[in-house]
């Protein structure tokens, strides 16, 4: 902490005004991984206006003592960019500490809208125009947004046209980005496994990748084989950062598949490798040895009963979380649902796919624990959810990514320490994916905060029951407005629209 002494709030107390609010005696983190220390942090408006002793008095005042008040948790992998609108308190994240969110990660974004946008219930020309509509009917938490490469090429070429882009097809996907960077998306994210990022040659990405580079934003990419071929993909990232200059964000960092486990020490040594070449590679990881996707994808992939590139998955691994025309599927496996129908697993699978379409989202159990704490301890890692909001039975990492990681990973395993923990889900995230005085605990930050029991902060959900109330987090504030107090949300609504500055 800096800047801390009398003269920093002398301005405000010589106008006569309290401050709006105090938080007092919690054990402050800064947000970029110094060591916690005790202060007082006033408020007023949606500003942190002093951090240290205050002697003037809040018009709220929280005791803060044994507690610990961090910047709100930045989720900077989420698909909510539907939620959002559609559940706006979207407690889901506020009740877990979170007051940012990324959305448009893994190639599909609300905006530019095309053929499987409007499919999905409704998208937005432009990003402008998205982030415009959270302007005038406010969510809870703040919302920043990538544009996705699939739905950019959704909306030129369409979804399943394998096939390279013509040259004005090109241009005009160009544009589309280029656009979003002038509407102030944050970056520019890919999905290769899923149409139509699939389909894209790596000259596609090349080109438009180019263009998030010239905005100063990000790359993110969810990569084309999380599995046996890692290596290959992380290759394929670094060359893309060679080319166009790009700083890339590799998501949901992990080996897939008991084939690729331990995999990870090399593609850290890869990353490692870049950044000491002057790229600019890094990654975001869910606190969680299962995954999550649309069923569709891994039937088309082949990837039951140890066919296609993952080679081994069963069955008995493959959790139904969201089945929209038969909630009774969810929380089961294929394998209960093949036993009911008297069928083998794959033909349950083929079974809900058919029934279900993109609609069935499955919780696959496919990672080490070793692995997930060995990409977890590394620098190069953010803290990102990749919660998908849909379905009865969504994974766990919707409701809880960020109090298992300071919980169960942080106190519990000592895989790093509480302050470090918490930066690389506040200050290093706000700072990668240029969200301006968000993440910090400093004056003149927005006041985007959370104050938790660091003894009992904890996940509460489970694969059957994920949606419960994470533990510890006695209060968030999002711009100065307390959302959440002892587990409830307050319906307060004081998120805003966030664009990129660099
Ligand atoms: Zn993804
Ligand atoms: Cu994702």
């Amino acid at each position: 902490m800096e800047g801390h002494g009398p003269s920093a709030y002398a301005g405000a107390m010589s106008t006569g005004a309290s401050f709006d609010l105090v938080i007092r005696g919690a054990a402050v983190a800064d947000g970029l991984g110094a060591p916690l220390a005790i202060a007082d942090v006033a408020v007023r408006g949606d500003r942190i206006v002093a951090v240290g002793e205050v002697a003037g008095r809040g018009g709220v005042e929280i005791d803060g003592a044994g507690k610990v008040l961090a910047p709100g948790f930045i989720d900077v992998h989420t698909h909510d960019d539907w939620a959002v609108l559609a559940e706006p308190q979207h407690a889901c994240k506020v009740l877990q500490g979170c007051t940012s969110i990324v959305v448009g990660n893994c190639g599909t974004s609300i905006a530019p809208g095309g053929e499987q946008v409007v499919a999905r219930g409704g998208g937005f020309e432009s990003i402008g125009a998205y982030l415009e509509a959270l302007d005038n009917d406010p969510a809870s938490v703040n919302t920043a947004a990538l544009v996705g490469h699939g739905s950019v090429r959704t909306s030129v070429i369409g979804l399943r046209d394998n096939r390279p882009a013509t040259e004005g097809e090109l241009s005009a996907m160009r544009a589309l980005v280029e656009r979003a960077m002038v509407d102030g998306a944050v970056g520019l994210s890919s999905g290769l496994i899923y149409e139509p990022g699939k389909y894209a040659p790596e000259a596609e990405l090349v080109a438009l990748a180019g263009v998030a580079a010239a905005a100063g934003a990000l790359y993110t990419t969810h990569m084309r084989n999380e599995g046996v071929g890692l290596l290959d993909s992380i290759a394929e990232t670094v060359r893309l950062a060679e080319q166009t200059g790009v700083r890339v964000q590799i998501s949901h960092h992990k080996a897939s598949g008991r084939g690729a486990w331990g995999l990870v020490t090399q593609s850290l040594a890869l990353i490692d490798a870049a950044c000491a070449a002057g790229l600019d590679v890094m990654a975001d990881q869910y606190p969680y040895t299962r995954g999550s996707t649309l069923l569709e994808q891994i039937v088309r992939a082949g990837e039951l009963h140890g066919f296609g590139p993952e080679g081994d998955l069963t069955p008995a691994q493959v959790l139904i979380g969201a089945a929209p025309h038969h909630p009774e599927w969810e929380g089961r496996t294929l394998t209960e649902l093949a036993e009911e129908w008297g069928c083998d697993g794959r033909a349950a699978a083929d079974r809900v796919v058919a029934e279900e379409g993109r609609g069935c989202i499955v919780v696959l159990d496919t990672m080490t624990e070793a692995d997930v704490e060995t990409v977890m301890a590394h620098p190069s890692t953010l803290i990102g959810s990749d919660g998908i909001p849909l379905g009865g039975k969504p994974h766990p990492r919707l409701h809880h990514t960020f109090p298992r990681v300071l919980g169960h990973y942080a106190r519990e395993k000592g895989v790093f320490s509480l302050e470090t923990a918490i930066s690389r889900m506040t200050g290093l995230s706000a700072r990668r994916f240029g969200l301006a005085d968000r993440g910090e605990v400093r004056e003149g930050a927005y006041a985007d905060l959370v104050l938790f029991d660091p003894d009992v902060i904890a996940d509460t959900g489970t694969f059957t029951d994920p949606t419960t109330v994470p533990a510890g987090i006695d209060r968030v504030w999002v711009n100065g407005v307390c959302v959440a107090a002892d587990g409830e949300h307050t319906g307060a609504r004081p998120g805003r629209a966030l664009r990129f500055s660099r």
